[in-house]
């Protein structure tokens, strides 16, 4: 049997406040196979961050992995010492971070930054570990790149800083590339230059966990997609099927506001309400305050994780358990495009164009601070 490259399961990891716990990460189980692009998407807040940072060993006091298990390559790492987790970083494991500033070192200058993390991995001289570094630089569209190693962090725009971090994460060619929102920060054009370096990487063989507000990036690179909401998966599917033929009601809200971003509609159909407070969860489904479809059940009962309908296709939502009739009403209301449509809808034929984005922020078109 093929080897996965991550598999994660029942992961349960909380924050303990003096407010009280706060279930950031609940029983999540998730699969990267080698050369896969599997996407995790999901509003603000709703452990996507949480669930990265478990799986590098980066949760910090007063967090902590409650329990689960966690194998990287078929080796359990969650327990492991630090000393073993940073001989894993870089080659085996690396993490593009939401926030380049504070992830890279302030008084060092850039190109030695990522030369030192080719260098603690591979046997290359300084010589071929510069030209590494150059060439890299240059992958992921930073120009002048002899000029830009000589640069302090301090001294680039956030859109360069970010290209910086995602240089040294790709170096060493690890098995498995978790990248945190890696185009938030930088232009359209850019994204699209390291998303196709990203497909490239794959190709050679690396896994990539792509944590995205944006359904367009999901839906261009991604294979297999998990839906997060509240802590916690509540649908996972192959890319075209997610899209195609979503079942969770969430599923269908976000789908239903990334496509009036893209088509441009005025007014944006946004998700009503608001994602719940973790320290003061009820019983039932999470997503019920919010759920046009509501049942009695779903306030009292959380509902269990069930196959729906086509492989590798799972939810979880009392929907699943009505009669076949209920399920069908409920996907009619939202679907109304040909297969294939919402996931071309969504995935933006041309970079420059507006992709659709969960965060609530506005579209992506012009620098988002990403020029040079
Ligand atoms: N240090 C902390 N103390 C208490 N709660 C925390 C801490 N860090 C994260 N959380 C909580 O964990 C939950 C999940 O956070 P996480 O950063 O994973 O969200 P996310 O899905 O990555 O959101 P975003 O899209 O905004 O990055 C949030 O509700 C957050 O408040
Ligand atoms: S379980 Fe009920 S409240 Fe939750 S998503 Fe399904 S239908 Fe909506
Ligand atoms: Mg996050």
């Amino acid at each position: 049997m093929e080897q996965k490259t991550l598999v994660i399961s029942h992961l349960n990891t909380s924050f303990f406040t003096e407010k009280g716990e706060v279930p950031a990460v609940r029983d999540v189980s998730l699969q990267v196979r080698p050369g896969q692009i599997v996407g995790i998407v999901g509003e603000s807040g709703c452990g996507k961050s949480v669930t990265a940072r478990s799986v590098m060993g980066l949760i910090r006091y007063p967090g902590r992995i409650v329990s689960g298990e966690i194998l990287l390559d078929g080796r359990e790492i969650s327990g492991i010492r630090e000393k073993e987790r940073c001989s894993l970083r870089g080659s085996e494991v690396s993490m593009i971070f939401q926030e380049p500033m504070t992830s890279l070192n302030p008084v060092m200058k850039v190109g030695k930054q990522v030369e030192e993390a080719l260098l603690l991995h591979e046997k290359v001289t300084k010589k071929g570990a510069r030209e590494r570094v150059e060439e890299i630089f240059g992958q992921v569209g930073i120009s002048d790149a002899k000029s830009r190693m000589e640069c302090y962090p301090h001294q680039l725009s956030g859109g360069l800083r970010q290209r910086i971090m995602i240089a040294m994460a790709m170096i060493c060619g690890p098995k498995l590339l978790i990248a945190d929102e890696p185009t938030t920060a930088l232009d359209v054009t850019v994204e699209a230059q390291i998303l196709r370096l990203m497909k490239q990487l794959c190709g050679q063989g690396t896994s990539i966990l792509l944590i995205s507000h944006n359904l367009g990036v999901i839906a261009q690179v991604c294979d297999y997609v998990y839906v997060m909401y509240a802590g916690r998966v509540v649908e996972q599917a192959d890319v075209r099927v997610l899209f195609d033929r979503p079942v969770h009601p969430y599923t269908k809200a976000l789908l239903k506001a990334a496509t009036s971003l893209r088509s441009g509609a005025d007014v944006l159909d946004s998700i009503p309400g608001v994602v719940p407070n973790l320290l003061h969860l009820g019983a039932g489904c999470s997503f019920s305050p919010r759920c046009g479809s509501c049942m009695e059940l779903c306030r009292k009962e959380m509902p269990e994780r069930l196959p729906a309908g086509e492989e590798g296709h799972l939810a979880l939502c009392h929907l699943l358990k009505m009669p076949d009739g209920a399920l069908e009403e409920a996907q009619e209301k939202i679907r109304g495009s040909a297969p294939g449509e919402a996931q071309e809808k969504i995935r933006g034929s041309a970079p420059g164009e507006a992709q659709a984005d969960t965060s609530g922020r506005a579209g992506t078109d012009g620098d988002k601070g990403g020029g040079e």
